[in-house]
């Protein structure tokens, strides 16, 4: 893997890694070969499933579990972290998402309200609540960034993101706000990653996942982003060398946030000629 020891001597907090094919397991291999040091965090049934394991092991982590919505896990899992770092840490990776509605295929118009108000605590309040963990015991350095990940469905229409797109919605405004009052207190950074559709778990829980993927794939000047280069982009956002970009929401799609149609859709990939409205 090449390496710019982009990250040499920071530490930090890394969720919602799952198993290889998540985001945030990438993140921790190139975290890890740029000289960066951090713990693992997860929820404990990600936990025994137990691959987190392998990756700690390859990236000399430690593992602490905590669900990410429980401000007593997430206040043990600061407290030890510091212990384990001997001081403050420098970044926060927050890589995680969850939709029971989504999961179970529930129409948009029929949503279970409980599980609405579990998709937005997991999702989105969970950013509010690790940033107001880390401010109150001031675990974070100055400079220190955090980064989240969204999607476009925040503020487009994707028929089956459901509840998802208000949880991203909320997310990215979390972003600023957040961003708002972390900058001026502490000159913290706090930013989304707004990433092309990629094939993790996650993602593929999304009702229509394939098309999602073919359609961007097909639309995106270059291609959609996968894993690993949404980890090289989270590396520059880590690093000395974005230290003035705070509240921000950065597409990290190949260009599909910026299109309307291309000449690859309509030449090979598009056949329908509006019969299908008829
Ligand atoms: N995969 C995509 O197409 C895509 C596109 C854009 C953004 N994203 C976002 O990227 C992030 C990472 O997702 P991924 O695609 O790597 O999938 P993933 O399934 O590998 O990661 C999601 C993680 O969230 C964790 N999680 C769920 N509930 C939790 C809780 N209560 N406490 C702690 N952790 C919990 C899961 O255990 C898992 O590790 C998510 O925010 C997702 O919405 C994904």
């Amino acid at each position: 893997m090449l390496t710019n020891h982009l990250l040499e001597g920071k530490k930090g907090i890394i969720f919602g890694a799952l198993d290889e094919h998540s985001i945030a397991w990438k993140v921790a291999e190139k975290a890890y070969a740029e000289g960066a040091r951090f713990v693992l965090s997860n929820a404990q049934i990600a936990v025994k499933k137990g691959d987190i394991f392998n990756l700690a092991e390859k990236t000399d982590a430690q593992i602490i579990p905590a669900d990410i919505t429980d401000i007593q896990e997430l206040e043990q899992l600061f407290i030890k972290t510091m212990e384990i770092f001997d001081g403050k840490i420098d970044f926060i990776l927050h890589s995680v998402g969850m939709s029971p509605n989504v999961r179970k295929q529930i129409h948009y118009t029929e949503l279970n309200y409980n599980w609405y108000m579990k998709t937005l605590d997991v999702s989105a309040m969970s950013l509010h609540k690790v940033l107001a963990t880390a401010k109150k015991l001031d675990a974070i350095k100055e400079w220190g960034s955090v980064v989240t990940l969204s999607y476009i469905g925040a503020v487009r229409q994707f028929s089956s993101y459901s509840d998802m797109s208000q949880a991203k919605a909320m997310l990215e405004s979390i972003v600023r706000s957040f961003g708002y009052h972390y900058g001026v207190a502490k000159k913290v950074r706090v930013n989304a990653i707004s990433q092309s559709p990629t094939k993790t778990a996650a993602g593929s829980g999304v009702k229509g996942f394939n098309s999602f993927y073919s359609y961007a794939n097909c639309m995106s000047p270059l291609g959609n982003a996968d894993a690993d280069a949404c980890a090289d982009f989270c590396m520059t956002l880590f690093s000395d060398y974005s230290k003035m970009v705070t509240m921000q929401t950065i597409y990290h799609d190949g260009g599909y946030s910026n299109m309307g149609i291309s000449d690859n859709l309509i030449n090979n990939c598009f056949n329908c000629t509006g019969d299908c409205k008829e």
